[in-house]
């Protein structure tokens, strides 16, 4: 059965102490949190690469789950400065964020590059979380669902049905990362229905009810209540509110209250 996952993506934030900080301060928040109350959720957090190791160390035997924040889409060889999906799964990572939208911009990275980091850690047996959405520009003309459908054909393609029930897509609108101003209930309502009929009419119903559907841009403990009552919302992919530790404490709270019975 799908869960609800909540997943910290803390980019290029804290040092390796700070590091060490945030997860011991998010494990002793949770530990209070009955079995039963977890049962149903999933707490994922994207430290950066050089403090991948010691996160998992920590969080072995606890709850938490460790990701990467990005890979390269080779198994090894003369790629100075990249990080394989192998290298990520040795240290005990099951899951690495892709597409991220800082990432398509700034490196500049094409949905078919994108595509083969997806399979790449499909065939090392690591959870990709693959990020989607729209710029404003692209959603004030109308064209938020060809911009996701273009996304998806691409980064998808070439992935048998199976292997796409174990993706995470993530719906970041751009224009939600990290400004303060989280799309509102209907767009989000809106885009997740998209979505599950988009992995629905090219899957099948079965595939696109395994597939977890984040949202993020924004998220806080502000507006988390309202984003996870949204029926096809399976979870957040939270930035700048999960380097806190009471606020992505406040946000696992509210996916236990709402998502978790
Ligand atoms: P934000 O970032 O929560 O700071 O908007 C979300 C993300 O980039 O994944």
């Amino acid at each position: 059965m799908r869960k609800f996952l909540i997943a910290g993506n803390w980019k290029m934030n804290n040092t390796i102490s700070v590091s060490e900080e945030l997860m011991t301060g998010i494990i002793n928040a949770i530990s209070n949190k009955s079995k039963e109350d977890l049962k149903n959720i999933k707490i994922l957090v994207c430290p950066a690469f050089v403090n991948l190791h010691k996160a998992t160390l920590i969080a072995d035997a606890t709850p938490i789950l460790v990701g990467a924040q990005n890979c390269y889409p080779e198994s090894k060889g003369a790629y100075t400065g990249e990080v394989s999906p192998d290298m990520i799964k040795a240290i005990g990572c099951d899951y690495c964020i892709v597409g991220h939208s800082e990432r398509r911009t700034i490196s500049n990275e094409s949905n078919e590059f994108i595509n083969k980091k997806v399979k790449l850690l499909l065939a090392t047996n690591i959870t990709p979380i693959l990020c989607i959405g729209e710029t404003l520009e692209q959603r004030q003309s109308n064209n938020t669902f060809n911009v996701l459908k273009e996304q998806l054909d691409c980064c998808l393609s070439g992935i048998v049905a199976e292997d796409v029930a174990k993706i995470v897509v993530a719906y970041e609108p751009v224009w939600a990362i990290g400004t303060g101003i989280a799309a509102t209930t209907k767009e989000i309502e809106e885009a997740h229905f998209w979505l599950r009929n988009y992995l629905n009419t090219n899957y099948g119903n079965a595939i696109s009810e395994q597939i977890y559907l984040l949202y993020g841009g924004s998220l806080t403990d502000k507006n988390v209540d309202e984003t996870f009552a949204i029926k096809n919302v399976n979870g957040g992919l939270i930035g700048g509110a999960s380097l806190i530790v009471d606020k992505f404490v406040s946000i696992i709270e509210a996916a236990i209250r709402i998502k978790g019975i």
